[in-house]
């Protein structure tokens, strides 16, 4: 049931519209004074205000001004003497629903009532709704609405909440780390560490002492103890990013500590045991490197124990205008003015087939906005790479045009303008000739 609160300080209107609108199955509230609907509107969960405009004390143009202060959907609907519209306009332009004019039609009131109440009900669905969908959109820092964005969405979700092995693998620049990074921080183990590990960028000794950690005077340059990434990741996260690099000798090593949960530091005795769940990321496909031989194929089955394959960006582009948006305000800063791509950048922007992924994208929003002055940004303001493909970002029949127009002028510029010459250089007839170049505008003297 709606729940209607009516301020006014003449009793007879408080029991008039009290009876009215009751008997239209409304719950109704009234008060003769602003203050204490205004305490009403914090406290309560109100549909819709009919106030009063001239009340002593806290008149209705100052109630409506602070319930838009506190609620600025909830409707108001304010009653002005007979005579004194100037205060009903302003009470419009300060975002009221409506006005109505005592004394009132009945029938004019009670539809009045009816559409604030359902205009209102229609904003707070739209408001749920794109509550929803923003939800939808996005997972933390994660962007993406395509189907294979949500089904990852819902993989986090589910798979966060699990201590399973994930082998996150995709392309380069897709987003791995962020989702390895989401998978840790929306499950329990989100107060404990998110350790990563590069596992391409160290030769295999470092990459060694830094996993499981050295003794002092393992090696020279072990200076001190050193606890490795296993033990700081102890209760949480262990992120084995590239694993696909790991060297054969330490895919053993890894594979040992997977299985008995325990390991030696470098130069060390001692059985150290430790509770990390283990992700590991590679754009390699790492399946295959088990067919080859370069990958064991024991130590693939610990760490796959499930798979989570990200797309690359060509493969989601209808996940390109929500990126794009999203880095112009990550790179700009919100409080730069909007900033819009020309038809042709977006058409670029669309053809082209990112093999960077959406890092790449990251980087072209950068040096588009480094470069653009205005808030358009257009085919000059992007990285040469993207043009130069030519081809790419047009049509097949455009690009053909393009490709026609190019051989028939250079045939003309050989056979020095004489037409017939040129259609033989080209296998075509002097009829169709003429006809492509009336086409293109070849005009010869
Ligand atoms: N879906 C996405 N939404 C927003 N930003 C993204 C998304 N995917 C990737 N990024 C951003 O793109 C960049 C590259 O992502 P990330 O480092 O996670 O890629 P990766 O798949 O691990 O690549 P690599 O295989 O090269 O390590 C980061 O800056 C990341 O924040
Ligand atoms: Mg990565």
């Amino acid at each position: 049931m709606e729940t209607i609160l009516i301020v006014d300080d003449e009793k007879n209107y408080l029991v008039v519209l009290n009876a009215l609108l009751a008997a239209e199955g409304y719950e109704i509230l009234t008060t003769n004074n602003a203050l204490d609907g205004l305490r009403l509107v914090k406290e309560g969960d109100l549909d819709l205000i009919i106030t009063d405009m001239k009340m002593p004390g806290m008149n209705g143009m100052a109630l409506l001004e602070e319930c838009k202060k506190v609620k600025p959907d909830l409707p108001i609907i304010i009653m002005t003497a007979y005579g004194t519209i100037e205060k009903a306009v302003e009470a419009m332009k300060k975002n009221a629903y409506d006005y109505i004019s005592k004394p009132f039609q009945n029938d004019q009131l009670k539809l009045t009532v009816k559409k604030a109440l359902k205009n209102y009900t229609l904003i707070k669905e739209n408001k749920l709704l794109s509550e929803a969908l923003l939800y939808r959109f996005r997972f933390g820092n994660i962007i993406g609405k395509s189907k294979p964005m949500l089904k990852i969405y819902e993989l986090i979700t589910k798979l966060s909440q699990t201590k399973a092995s994930i082998l996150i693998s995709g392309p380069s620049g897709t987003g791995k780390n962020l989702i390895a990074k989401a998978i840790h921080y929306n499950g329990p183990r989100k107060k404990r560490p998110f350790i990563s590990v590069n596992c391409g960028a160290l030769t295999e000794t470092l990459l060694e002492s830094e996993l499981f950690g050295h003794e002092k005077g393992a090696f020279t340059g072990a200076v001190a103890l050193k606890k490795g990434r296993f033990e700081l990741a102890d209760e949480g996260t262990l992120f084995l990013d590239e694993v696909g690099e790991m060297s054969p000798q330490l895919q053993v090593k890894m594979l040992r500590v997977l299985q008995d949960k325990e390991f030696e530091r470098v130069g060390g005795t001692k059985s150290i045991k430790v509770d990390v769940r283990i992700l590991s990321a590679s754009n390699r496909n790492i399946k295959a490197e088990v067919a080859n031989g370069l990958f064991r194929e024991d130590l693939f089955y610990r760490l796959n124990v499930i798979q989570l394959e990200v797309p690359a960006l060509k493969d989601r582009i209808e996940d390109l205008p929500l990126l794009i948006d999203h880095f112009i305000e990550k790179i700009g800063g919100k409080s730069r003015k909007k900033i819009i791509l020309s038809q042709e950048v977006k058409k670029v922007l669309f053809n082209y087939s990112w093999p960077g992924n959406i890092r790449e994208l990251e980087n072209v929003i950068e040096h588009a906005l480094g470069l653009s002055s205005k808030n358009i940004i257009t085919l000059e303001d992007l990285p040469g790479h993207l043009l130069d493909n030519g081809i790419i970002n047009k049509t097949l029949p455009e690009a053909l045009e393009q490709l026609e127009e190019k051989l028939i002028r250079k045939a003309l510029d050989y056979s020095n303008n004489v037409k017939s010459q040129a259609a033989d250089m080209l296998g075509i007839s002097r009829h169709l000739m003429h006809y492509k170049m009336k086409k293109y505008g070849i005009l010869i003297s």
